[in-house]
């Protein structure tokens, strides 16, 4: 077998789909990727690996202490590749919502009453809930930004409209895991930015799918989860230095004030992020080049061009189902299909596909406020969602899969 996804020049998705136990026999076609994708055999290997070396706490004196070392600096090391940011800004967390909340107590710890802070009804309640809880407790005015339900757009006017001097920061999605929407980051970042404002961005969908580039994002701090890209369940938070620099997390008084140590709360674990090193190697491989950095905005590229292709056959197959209605609409979008059928429940939808080993989710996907504003009941929506590993075949089956089971 191969030992590297590599597809010479385009994506070659049966080489590349060799790599993953769980589509050895093609049973199921998964299409559930927006709640976390399969994993490739390196990254399991990796895993296995690391904790079954000589492994002690991180330091310079015994082997065990040197694999840590070693396997955290290469961890960070390719998290900064993957985002363009510097390894020692690369913070490990559990989950992007637990390392959101660790860092909204942190970036609030010098508000006042009356200062104020803006969430969105585009955004995955991970990236909502720690701001209002943090504005509750510090007295802070909480101001809501929405999108347009009938196109999906989240623009920098709404958000300019609920802008003031008094803003502290805006926490906002750089795509919507329901809708798929890819706001234009880099345009509310900067009108947030002119009143004095800071942008906290949720990545944990857009990274999925595209290149990170810290930089021209123009994000004050950005949150993504590898689970979400063929890596284990974990997630890292980065940000500008000088900010990062200036808070204070809570933490124990012996460990380390270093960046990114001061938000990594006790002894990391080492043998996950060398699962998150090789997820990311695994990626880059898809288009070899002269460094990783390059070939990972390469490999996100090719795949962005491939879930786009398989993308277009599934709006066109869904568009065409009676009494279906698509709610992903944005111009910018991740290949994420959200729709209704007419009569039927999205769990009843999302059972029958099942019973045919078709994986789709069915819900509001913790974007409550979100459903909400689309007009969806209580029952969500039906979201299907392209990850690398889909081809030709999964979409075949998922269509003529929907065509039965919606049949009156
Ligand atoms: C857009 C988005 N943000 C945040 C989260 C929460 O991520 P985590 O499970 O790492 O807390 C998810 C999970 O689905 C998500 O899709």
């Amino acid at each position: 077998m191969a030992t590297s996804p590599a597809a010479n020049g385009s994506f070659d998705v049966a080489r590349f789909r060799a790599f993953f136990p769980s589509l050895a026999d093609a049973e199921w076609a998964f299409f559930d990727g927006p709640g976390g994708t399969q994993t490739p055999t390196p990254v399991g290997d990796a895993i296995a690996q690391a904790l079954t070396l000589p492994l002690s706490n991180r330091g310079a004196t015994s082997v065990g202490a040197r694999n840590a070392d070693r396997i955290v600096l290469e961890c960070r090391s390719a998290v900064g590749d993957l985002l363009g940011i510097e390894p020692d800004l690369a913070i490990h967390g559990r989950s992007a919502t637990a390392l959101n909340y660790h860092l909204a107590h942190a970036i609030s710890a010098d508000w006042t009453p009356g200062d104020e802070v803006v969430v969105t009804r585009l955004d995955h309640d991970s990236n909502v809930r720690p701001w209002i809880e943090v504005a509750r407790r510090t007295g802070a005015v909480v101001r809501w930004v929405d999108f347009d339900p009938e196109t999906g757009e989240l623009t920098a006017d709404a958000v300019s409209e609920v802008l003031s001097e008094r803003t502290r920061i805006v926490a906002l999605t750089a795509a919507s895991n329901l809708i798929g929407t890819i706001p234009d980051v880099a345009a509310i970042a900067e009108v947030v930015h002119r009143v004095g404002g800071l942008v906290y961005v949720d990545g944990v969908h857009y990274a999925a799918h595209h290149p990170v580039d810290m930089a021209t994002l123009g994000a004050d701090f950005f949150v993504f989860s590898p689970y979400k890209l063929l890596g284990p369940h974990c997630a890292f938070a980065t940000g500008r230095r000088d900010l990062l620099d200036n808070l204070r997390p809570e933490k124990l008084d012996p460990s380390s004030n270093a960046l990114p140590e001061r938000f990594e709360l006790g002894t990391l674990p080492y043998e996950q992020m060398a699962g998150v090193t090789a997820a990311i190697d695994f990626v880059a491989a898809v288009a070899p080049q002269r460094d990783r950095r390059s070939a990972l905005v390469a490999a996100m590229s090719t795949i962005d061009q491939h879930e786009g292709r398989l993308l277009r056959r599934i709006e066109q197959g869904v568009g065409e189902l009676p009494g279906v209605t698509m709610y992903s609409r944005a111009l910018e979008r991740t290949p994420t299909v959200l729709f209704t059928i007419d009569g039927m429940s999205a769990a009843t939808i999302a059972g029958r596909l099942g019973e045919l080993k078709i994986a789709v989710g069915a819900g509001a996907f913790y974007c409550d406020e979100g459903a909400r504003h689309l007009g969806l009941s209580t029952e969500g929506a039906v979201r299907v969602g392209v990850a690398p590993y889909n081809d030709d075949e999964d979409v075949d089956r998922l269509l003529d899969a929907l065509v039965k089971v919606t049949r009156r």
